[in-house]
């Protein structure tokens, strides 16, 4: 069993499991709505000294399933947004305005004017231009957002996904991209410069980049001779337990507030922004799949399940290894997973947390922590549908919140009608 942190509070049962698979078919997405709230508190707890004000950000990147959303909205969070797709989904499901961190990647005047005529209040820009057009955004808008600027504090980051160059200024005071000149130009033109952001990388495996990049950020702004600043953001990285033991959520609190605290008396901060994606839904999502195929061959069970690297994309790309589990018994083969895709990387890395014995065809194979980037990067590689989502709700009852697609929709959505 995994310590409390690293597992999800909620597991599917074997009756569970065929009841469901039975009524939706598999594979099937299953989220637990009490897994979402609890992680958002555990993130509050775990920052709670911080008393001025902690906000806990979810970034809708992770997953943008509209009931999920809708639960994040009701816990209070904050959201960091980085499209204006994104930002539709947020409204629509019932969200404001004010509580959006509007992080773009492209930064362009048309987005950000639209964003600001959508009632966003704050936006974090990444690049000089990105200034400008905000710049002439506000002005035709006649709004007045707060402003943080992102920072690339280039220290080293330990994680399966590090934040490049190409995103935040340098924490220089001379140069086109550099911090320095980019708060100057804040100055000049009126805008309301509130603070730093950051975003270090995803799934980070060290928190003391955390503590690194505050302290760079600290001794910059004493060099910048900046009387103080409001907002310090923190971007993702708070990892998920996949296939190694990871930092807890303790470690990581401790290692920012080491850098952070002093930052709090010498620039007055008053809001310390925590935002994750990974780490708030990830552990809430679950996938049943079943075992439609399998051979043995030089001792080893090649097991085919009825999923693919299409729907849990980052098992190719990272090489990710979800636990996963099944409710058989049986012999001590070795096992390879293996998904439907007409592609040899489409297999299953297999976790050391996971718990796989016998699988015949027809059994069931459950694979926990898929709730952050899944979803999202649905592909219907070989013209398969994107797969019925279910919530089990905080009364324990089971709501489809995303229908299963079916193969006309599909034939449509590619242009089959036109
Ligand atoms: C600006 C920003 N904030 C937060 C996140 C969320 O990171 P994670 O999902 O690792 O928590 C990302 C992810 O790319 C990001 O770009």
């Amino acid at each position: 069993m995994l310590p409390d942190e690293f597992a999800t509070s909620q597991r599917l049962g074997k009756d569970e499991v065929s009841m469901l698979a039975s009524k939706y078919g598999t594979p099937l997405f299953v989220f637990f709505e009490e897994e979402l709230r609890r992680r958002v508190r555990m993130v509050r707890e775990a920052f709670k000294w911080f008393s001025k004000g902690v906000s806990v950000a979810y970034s809708i990147k992770a997953n943008f399933n509209p009931s999920i959303l809708k639960v994040f909205i009701s816990e209070g969070c904050h959201f960091d947004i980085t499209s204006l797709g994104e930002l539709y989904f947020y409204l629509r499901s019932g969200g404001d305005g004010g509580k959006v961190i509007y992080t773009s990647v492209s930064e362009e005047r048309e987005e950000l004017l639209e964003a600001l005529r959508k009632g966003v209040r704050r936006f974090v820009v990444s690049s000089s231009n990105g200034l400008k057009n905000l710049r002439l955004a506000i002005e035709e808008s006649g709004a007045r957002p707060e402003v943080l600027l992102r920072v690339n504090p280039e220290v080293d980051v330990k994680a399966s996904v590090k934040a490049s160059h190409k995103f935040g200024a340098l924490l220089e005071m001379e140069g086109e991209e550099s911090a320095g000149r980019m708060i100057g130009l804040m100055r000049d033109w009126g805008l309301d410069f509130s603070g730093f952001h950051f975003h270090l990388g995803s799934q980070i495996t060290d928190p003391s980049c955390f503590r690194e990049a505050l302290r760079k950020l600290a001794s910059f702004s004493r060099d910048a001779g900046l009387d103080g600043f409001r907002v310090m953001d923190v971007g993702g990285g708070l990892p998920v337990f996949y296939d190694e033991k990871v930092p807890s959520l303790e470690d990581f609190s401790e290692a920012i507030r080491e850098g952070f605290e002093p930052m709090v008396d010498e620039f007055g901060v008053e809001e310390l922004v925590v935002e994750s994606g990974r780490y708030l839904s990830a552990y809430a999502g679950s996938l049943i799949t079943k075992v439609v195929n399998l051979k043995r061959e030089r001792g080893k069970k090649l097991v085919f399940l009825d999923a693919g690297y299409h729907i849990l994309l980052d098992a190719v790309l990272l090489d990710q290894a979800y636990p996963q589990y099944s409710f058989t018994e049986g012999g001590e083969e070795e096992i390879e997973l293996f998904g439907k895709l007409c592609d040899s990387s489409d297999f299953f890395p297999i976790s050391p947390a996971s718990r796989l014995k016998g699988l015949e065809i027809g059994d069931y194979v459950v694979f926990e922590n898929v709730g952050a980037y899944s979803l999202v990067f649905s592909l219907p590689f070989h013209c398969y549908p994107k797969p019925p989502v279910v919530m089990k709700t905080g009364d324990g009852e089971y709501r489809l919140i995303r229908k299963g697609e079916g193969l006309e929709e599909l034939f449509e959505e590619e242009g089959g009608l036109l």
